[in-house]
């Protein structure tokens, strides 16, 4: 007997250093204290969070760099996504732009999608308890397999069209914990309620670098 594995494509997620992190903590906890002093990015996000704002040019330059192994990675495990044929000849991949968002308790991100090729996350610091989380009055009587507080999730269709949803539980343990997916793949960010700091998260886009002719 054989089996058929269809295909499909997929993320790479990879859990930095807090070292490697710095350049993007320093900027993060300025900017944290100085609110006032940031570029607003809620006109082209679609998050319910007050505090959403653009990464400078320098720590956006860094970041480029420091994510670049992850998409490799990427396209060496599944060369179709990249191998589309878009264009007929190579053409540059690069980060267009990246924000952090500060999310306080109630705030939450819905369904949605990103421009570009690829997108990622990055969790820098999360504030609350798993086991918090899944015990308020909200989610503790709700089957674990479907308790979502505090959660990222995933939404793509399977090779029968049907929507399936990936959940990641989020926790501490995410802290410099890194999620590349293709940019037109839904996802939404779950509400938490156990705390009163902020969950920080870095995200960017990955465009093609079309040369002008
Ligand atoms: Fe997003």
């Amino acid at each position: 007997m054989m089996y058929g594995e269809l295909s499909s494509y997929g993320i790479i997620h990879h859990k930095f250093e807090k070292e490697e992190l710095k350049f993007l903590y320093e900027e993060v906890n300025f900017l944290k204290d100085n609110f006032s002093k940031a570029t607003p990015a809620n006109d082209e996000l679609v998050g319910h969070i007050v505090n959403e704002y653009y990464l400078s040019g320098k720590t956006t330059g860094i970041l480029q760099e420091m994510m670049m192994p992850l998409i490799q990675e990427y396209d060496a495990r599944w060369p179709n996504f990249l191998a589309r044929p878009f264009f007929d000849r190579d053409v540059a991949i690069g980060l267009k732009d990246a924000w952090v968002n500060f999310q306080k308790k109630y705030e939450y991100n819905p369904v949605h999608d990103h421009s570009g090729i690829f997108s990622f996350v990055l969790w820098l610091n999360i504030p609350f308890d798993r086991e918090e989380e899944d015990n308020t009055p909200y989610s503790r009587n709700v089957h674990p397999t479907a308790r979502a507080n505090g959660k990222f999730e995933l939404l793509y269709t399977n090779c029968l069209g049907g929507i399936e949803g990936h959940r990641f539980p989020i926790d501490k343990s995410f802290e410099g914990v890194a999620l590349l997916f293709p940019s037109t793949m839904k996802h939404c960010v779950y509400p938490f309620y156990t705390s009163d700091d902020y969950r920080i998260s870095v995200s960017g886009n990955y465009h093609y670098r079309i040369p002008s002719s």
